[in-house]
């Protein structure tokens, strides 16, 4: 393909070393898990914009939970594909990521930031503690120990990102020598708006035109899984690792 062969060629002229990889759902498509706005996305025809707030859940926490508990068993069920193994293998690369699945810490990476939060962790609606959930709820929706409702520790339409993710990102975006945009549609703001603060290299990887290909420097048409381990080989070679 020829966009990936020049986005290859960049890297080798360039050798990037401060690389960036922000993921939307897109890059655990091919491990199986639907994404927001592609086919499959809809769950008992509610898109996600009608579950994820916080106006939803205080009309139908049952309802929600539902929904959660459906995305959690899937991703239960679910493994790293190779575009996630190849992310990780960029040791010192940071992970910015939409996602709530988990699946890049699965796949080795250490440097990770989950701008939306995270599946398998709840949060008291009365304290805003939080502790890790990863097995299945038996009683929906389910509650704390002291009696009130636990919620998804994820962040929901209208709601703020959790405490410096964003700063952290946006610093890290603007110092990047190179930075990977992988399966998100570029929709959703701020992470969308992380693509504008970087200047020079970067490649989309993403079978469809997205709102934010317009922005990189090349946009590769193909799947996660198949694109991301070619472009990153074509870093560690520039770099000896
Ligand atoms: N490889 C790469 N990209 C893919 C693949 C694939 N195999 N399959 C689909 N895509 C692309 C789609 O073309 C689309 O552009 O992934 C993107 C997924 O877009 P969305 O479903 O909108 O997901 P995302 O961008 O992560 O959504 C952002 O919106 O619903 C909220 O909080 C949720 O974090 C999510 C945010």
């Amino acid at each position: 393909m020829e966009v990936l062969r020049a986005a290859v060629d960049a890297i080798r002229k360039e050798k990037p070393r401060k690389i960036v990889v922000l993921t939307g759902a897109g890059v655990s498509a091919d491990s199986g898990i639907p994404t927001f706005r592609g086919a499959g996305g809809l769950w008992r025809n509610y898109r996600a914009e009608d579950l994820a707030t916080p106006e939803a859940f205080a009309r139908s926490p049952l309802l929600v939970w539902e929904w959660y508990e459906w995305r959690r068993s899937i991703v239960r069920e679910a493994e790293p594909n190779a575009a996630h193994r190849a992310i990780a293998s960029l040791a010192k690369a940071l992970v910015v990521t939409q996602n709530v699945d988990g699946l890049h810490q699965r796949a080795g990476s250490q440097n990770v930031i989950e701008l939306h939060g995270n599946l398998f962790r709840t949060r008291c609606v009365r304290d805003d503690s939080r502790r890790d959930a990863i097995h299945a709820f038996g009683d929906l929706p389910p509650h704390c120990e002291c009696g009130a409702l636990l919620r998804p520790d994820v962040v929901w339409f209208g709601e703020t990102l959790p405490e410096g993710a964003f700063a952290r990102a946006s610093h890290a975006v603007s110092e990047a020598d190179l930075l990977l945009v992988i399966g998100t549609s570029g929709v959703v703001f701020p992470a969308a708006g992380l693509v504008s603060l970087h200047d020079g290299l970067s490649i989309e990887i993403n079978p469809q035109v997205s709102a934010i290909s317009s922005a990189c420097t090349f946009a590769i048409a193909a799947k996660a899984a198949e694109a991301a381990p070619a472009i990153i080989e074509a870093i560690h070679a520039g770099t000896d690792r």
